[in-house]
């Protein structure tokens, strides 16, 4: 029996997962064995249990063979000390968990060529996949704080450190997934400024001799985020750190057209993971039955592939999505001007009829 953890999180979070666990119940009903637990994270955790990610929660992901995620963060947590915030209970997890390979496809469907804010050709067809690195990097770098300088003034610091065995790490992750697409990968960096972007570089040309398929370059990060709006369809896999990954995967997101549509992985050393869609919380519409539950429903579909092996039930979700899409139904995300849009509900119901 595979078990899940489910944490909706908050703002459109729960709305998002409901529709979810719909299509996972329509699966379980043909025969899929899985069973899942919900908890709190985020500002939810906080409300509950005075943290962002409670330790309940993290036993539950703990004992879990994969975790689904919706979303965390909420205007009304904005002015927490920063250790409660909602954001903090995210990247604990990660860490807690050492999901360290954070993969981002962005994938344009072809019905929705036109919601893009590239023209068409630029965008038609596209399939990238951004690998993440998640654990480290500036996010976690110490030390970091604000301090009170001798002038008077205040100072805030950060620190970008990469230790080898995580650049290699997060390469092979890389790797491997360029090996079985289209054996082609590019890594981001700033290696004509920081140093901690110079190893790197080396780094992800030495585990480069074990991939000789594998067509590899390096591309500075401000490059990348142009070519990205300006040639997109160069690339096939990009790998990068934790902080350009983050911007860049938000750039990719937007060439499709909708956020709203992406799922995500981040997987661990031995491939358990966490499936959350890349869009965040989306506090302006929460409640509205207003949001899209598609990149929530194909990270269900990630998450079985990926952690749970059950790839026929994947295909299933998958189709279902591109037959909705295909039937013209959109959220206001991905509507264009004009189409007549429905709500997260009526989504997720056309995609459990359309299984
Ligand atoms: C993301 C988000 C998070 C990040 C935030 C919410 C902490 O932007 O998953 O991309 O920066 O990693
Ligand atoms: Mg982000």
């Amino acid at each position: 029996m595979n078990k899940i953890a489910v944490l909706p999180g908050d703002g459109i979070g729960p709305e998002i997962i409901a529709e979810a666990l719909k299509v996972l119940d329509a699966l379980k009903a043909d025969g899929l064995e899985i069973e899942w637990q919900e908890a709190p994270i985020g500002g939810a955790g906080y409300d509950a249990a005075g943290k962002p990610l409670p330790d309940d929660t993290l036993n539950l992901a703990r004992q879990a063979d994969a975790v689904l995620l919706g979303a965390v963060g909420g205007p009304q947590y904005d002015t927490l000390e920063r250790d409660l915030r909602p954001e903090r209970g995210l990247l604990a997890i990660r860490q807690e968990l050492s999901l360290f390979s954070n993969l981002r496809p962005a994938i344009l469907y072809p019905q929705l060529a036109d919601a893009s804010s590239l023209k068409h050709d630029l965008v038609a067809g596209l399939n990238i996949m951004i690998v993440r690195e998640l654990t480290g990097g500036i996010y976690f770098g110490q030390p970091r704080g604000i301090r009170d300088l001798d002038s008077g003034e205040q100072q805030g610091y950060n620190t970008m450190v990469y230790s080898e065995s995580e650049i290699e790490r997060i390469a092979r992750s890389a790797f491997d997934i360029a090996q079985v697409r289209g054996k082609k990968l590019c890594s981001v960096d700033k290696a004509n400024v920081l140093e901690v972007s110079e190893l790197w570089r080396e780094t992800v040309d030495r585990v480069a001799k074990d991939y000789p398929e594998v067509e590899v370059s390096h591309m500075y990060v401000d490059n990348a985020a142009m070519q990205l709006v300006r040639a997109p369809k160069q690339f096939d896999v990009m790998v990068t750190t934790n902080l350009f990954g983050d911007i860049l995967s938000d750039i990719a997101a937007m060439l499709t057209g909708s956020i709203g549509m992406l799922p995500s992985a981040s997987l661990d050393a031995q491939g358990k993971g966490m499936y959350e869609p890349v869009h965040g919380s989306a506090p302006d519409i929460a409640g509205k039955d207003a949001a899209n539950p598609l990149a929530t429903i194909l990270s269900v579909a990630m998450m079985l592939r990926y952690s749970l092996g059950e790839t026929a039930a994947a295909d299933r979700i998958e189709d279902a999505v591109g037959k909705v899409l295909s039937q013209g139904l959109r959220t206001a995300d991905i509507a264009a001007e004009g189409d007549k849009t429905i709500g997260t509900k009526a989504m997720g119901d056309a995609v459990v009829a359309a299984l």
